[in-house]
């Protein structure tokens, strides 16, 4: 087993123990996101380990634990909880800077239920590790970051959106600004992929979904980020979508529509689609701000090379930068992200092949990177996005978006 895998598995273990603790002190809400959480990292382990018996084990391991989950959902309503003496795992969590000193053990309930499936970890993005996409950047600050850092300029008729949409192509920094965004407002953040929330694992997403909405109002002001949100939000299933799907969605409209009419300290919902026109109406209306992530110009690409060769010796100047950026146009930057790994690892692959890795003890030298390596990877690596493919997104801009 790799050191990676072996501490997913005790990561597992150590979750499962947990549940297997709150369980005996009756302590069922826990209980069972612990054991689902611990069901989710085996399953996670199982993608990458391929050893039969530890496979076998694995998957009698999940039997138990959403068997388990289940028996306790079918019980609750029983005893409630104690009041947990541990400190919510909520980033932003300032308590005693805000004048809270604790959180009932209701709160800390709903916040155990979210904390499987929605990550509270402040990013650590920050604007300068994006290139270019300087208007964006600019719309972004407008929206969320003032709003949030200043809420006194937003008062009366200039009201912040409480909805916002990130949309473009794949791969051009949608969750990237977001992550910025979060990280510079320092507002709790909350991250949640809307496949994740449709989960059947969890099958309790309506309720996943008023709990998150409820802990952002209590940690307020708090940025809720929705990844993916074509996936809960889609028109496309209108007839053949199931009640549960129905369920969601109609749950998330009305929490985003809760919030035009909230008073108090900000609380944002930022969405990210690269199916933007998948989104069905309702949804959309409840987005106010639509702000477009094309594909990144040339200083913007020129900037993303530099941005993913940081760190690593090259004989570039600055005029091969720009250079690279003028022979990758149509390439997004997660595209040039994948052609900077492809050159990075030229050097070591060669000095590999030549044998020079073998003996741990030796030292070597890793040569410079260099404008012929990044041609021969641009030949390797072929942009994602097509031609056909950016006209429905200028197309849908056109009509819904704002730039
Ligand atoms: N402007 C940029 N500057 C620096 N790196 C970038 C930029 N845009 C994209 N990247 C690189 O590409 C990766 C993917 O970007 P990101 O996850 O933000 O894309 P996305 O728009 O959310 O894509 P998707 O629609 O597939 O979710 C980033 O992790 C980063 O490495
Ligand atoms: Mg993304």
């Amino acid at each position: 087993m790799s050191s990676v895998d072996s501490k997913l598995y005790q990561y597992a273990v150590s979750t499962a123990k947990e549940a297997v603790l709150l369980d005996s002190q009756g302590k069922y809400h826990q209980a069972i996101n612990k054991y689902n959480r611990a069901a989710e990292i085996l399953i996670q382990f199982m993608k990458y380990n391929k050893n039969p018996q530890m496979r076998a084990l694995c998957q009698k391991n999940i039997e138990e634990y959403v068997e388990r989950a289940k028996i306790l959902k079918s019980q609750l309503g029983g005893p409630r909880s104690a009041r947990p003496s541990r400190r919510p795992g909520v980033s932003g969590d300032d308590d005693e800077s805000k004048g809270e000193t604790s959180v009932s053990s209701e709160e800390q309930e709903l916040i155990d239920m979210i904390s499987g499936t929605i990550v509270t970890e402040s990013p650590n993005v920050r604007w300068d590790d994006i290139a270019g996409l300087e208007n964006v950047k600019q719309a972004v600050r407008e929206a969320i970051v003032l709003p949030i850092a200043k809420p006194e300029l937003f008062t009366g008729a200039r009201r912040p959106w409480s909805g916002i949409l990130l949309f473009g192509p794949p791969g051009c920094g949608k969750t990237l600004l977001a992550k910025a965004a979060a990280t510079e407002c320092n507002a709790t953040f909350f991250s949640a992929s809307s496949a994740d929330l449709l989960s059947k694992w969890l099958g309790e997403s309506e309720k996943l979904i008023s709990s998150l909405f409820k802990v952002a109002r209590l940690k307020a002001p708090s940025l809720i980020f929705m990844d993916e949100i074509d996936s809960v939000a889609t028109k496309r299933g209108e007839g053949s979508e199931s009640g549960g799907e129905r369920r969601v969605k109609t749950q998330l409209l009305s929490e985003i529509q809760g919030l035009k009419s909230g008073r108090g300290k900000p609380l944002l919902v930022l969405g990210a689609t690269n199916r933007p026109w998948d989104i069905d109406n309702a949804m959309l209306s409840r987005f106010e701000k639509r702000v477009h992530v094309p594909l990144p110009d040339l200083k913007g690409r020129a900037g993303i090379f530099k941005i993913h060769t940081e760190g690593v010796d090259s004989a570039l100047t600055k005029e091969d930068f720009v250079e690279l950026g003028v022979r990758s146009e149509g390439y997004s930057g997660r595209d040039i992200a994948n052609v900077c790994r492809e050159v990075i690892m030229m050097p070591v692959r060669e000095l590999d092949m030549g044998g020079l890795l073998e003996d741990s003890d030796k030292e070597v030298k890793v040569r410079d990177i260099t404008v012929k390596d990044f041609k021969k990877a641009l030949k390797k690596v072929k942009p994602m996005t097509n031609a056909a493919l950016l006209k429905q997104y200028n197309a849908w801009a056109e009509e819904f978006g704002e730039f």
